[in-house]
């Protein structure tokens, strides 16, 4: 029988604990496991950086959201990310990445993937030529974000999935922001899914978290190798605290798009407010393929302010129900200036993010009070 998403959100992965009946998953708290005989573990289970029960519900639960067959937990998104790109790509190989992406990633890719003898280049996602006129015959991976960091550009995931394929390279989708409630990349046509889980999916700011999901058993295997001898694992308790934080992944994703839809209504119509940046829009130059591809759009809410960088500094500063603060997808709000905080690493590069751009995740807390300290921060 198949379920629907807030079903498997609640329980896949995550049946009564056979031992005691608990029917919450345990935090299997060990690092090793007794064996019958030499050779003989109990239940399969040997040592944690190989598999751990509630490290398993985790990732049991999370392909099942992204309707993937496997999936795999790490220590943070950058953790699956640095994973999947030793696994996939061998020096000398070619990646093409978003010109507008996650800062750490960025610096992933040119600070320590390139130095080890990883090529990259910048692409803008949002048009597929762009992407065609990148690919080499060297490419192994096309890397999107869609909703990007910070700009809330969108790649057409199906259209770029075909053309990498075309070409012989991987499609990778990095679904943080959207979170598989309001899209699923594999689906798509995309080969893998990249999270930081620290994010929507765990959702209470409380744990760093990554994970990969894919459909191709041969690479799941590829990649759960890399992660073993690699080791940058899920550890049971941040397992645990993320799974806790998914079962309600749904209602909360719903209530993060009702607040952001109007938030970004309020600042469309205030003066210290330029260009406003959110999917939703009609007048966002990806809606119509967000409107195809993600079922809501999302949290995430970017503006220009009118004042120039000082004034998007000043609006951060002032700002005090939207905490000051990195990270985003909690339930509470949050405030940040991406060029000198999230993607102060991108300066001076393709990647460089404008300096009068404000970034907001827009939390679950009531809409007016949200409005009203938007309000109050937005004053001169
Ligand atoms: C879109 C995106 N991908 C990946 C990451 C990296 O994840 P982590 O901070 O869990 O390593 C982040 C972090 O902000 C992100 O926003």
């Amino acid at each position: 029988m198949t379920h629907g998403f807030e079903t498997l959100a609640i329980h896949a992965g995550q049946e009564p604990d056979p031992a005691t009946g608990a029917v919450v998953p345990p935090i299997f708290q060990t690092s090793t496991y007794a064996q019958d005989a030499v050779g003989s573990p109990r239940q399969g289970y040997e040592y944690s950086r190989t598999a751990n029960p509630t490290r398993d519900a985790l990732q049991e639960c999370l392909a099942a959201l992204e309707g993937g067959r496997r999936a795999l937990a790490f220590a943070s998104g950058l953790a699956a990310e640095d994973t999947l790109l030793r696994t996939i790509c061998r020096p000398g190989d070619h990646v093409v990445i978003p010109d507008d992406a996650y800062g750490g990633t960025y610096r992933l890719f040119a600070r320590v993937a390139q130095r080890w003898g990883l090529d990259w280049t910048p692409a803008s996602i949002h048009n597929v030529d762009s992407v065609r006129a990148a690919i080499t015959d060297r490419t192994k991976i096309v890397w999107l974000e869609t909703p990007t960091n910070p700009l809330l550009g969108i790649a057409d995931i199906a259209a770029l999935a075909q053309l990498a394929h075309d070409r012989g390279a991987l499609l990778v989708v990095d679904n943080t922001f959207a979170s598989p409630y309001l899209q699923q990349p594999l689906h798509l046509g995309a080969d893998l899914v990249v999270h930081s889980t620290t994010k929507y999916i765990g959702g209470h700011s409380d744990v760093v978290g990554g994970a990969l999901v894919g459909t191709d058993e041969e690479l799941m295997q590829e990649l759960a190798y890399h992660q073993n001898a690699m080791g940058a694992i899920a550890g049971p308790f941040d397992a645990w605290l993320t799974l806790r934080g998914i079962k309600t992944l749904g209602v909360r994703m719903d209530r993060h798009c009702d607040n952001a839809e109007r938030v970004v209504e309020f600042l469309q119509r205030h003066k210290a407010v330029g260009q406003v940046l959110y999917p939703g829009l009609p007048e966002h130059h990806g809606h119509e393929i967000a409107a195809k591809q993600m079922k809501r759009f999302g949290g995430m809410v970017s503006f220009r302010a009118a004042g120039g960088e000082e004034a998007a500094v000043e609006i951060c500063n002032r700002a005090k129900l939207f905490v000051l603060g990195e990270s985003l997808g909690g339930v509470e709000s949050l405030i940040e200036h991406p060029g000198r905080m999230t993607h102060a690493s991108a300066a001076g590069s393709p990647l460089e993010v404008p300096g009068d751009l404000v970034r907001l995740s827009v939390g679950i807390e009531t809409i007016d009070d949200l409005l009203a300290d938007l309000e109050q921060a937005l004053a001169r």
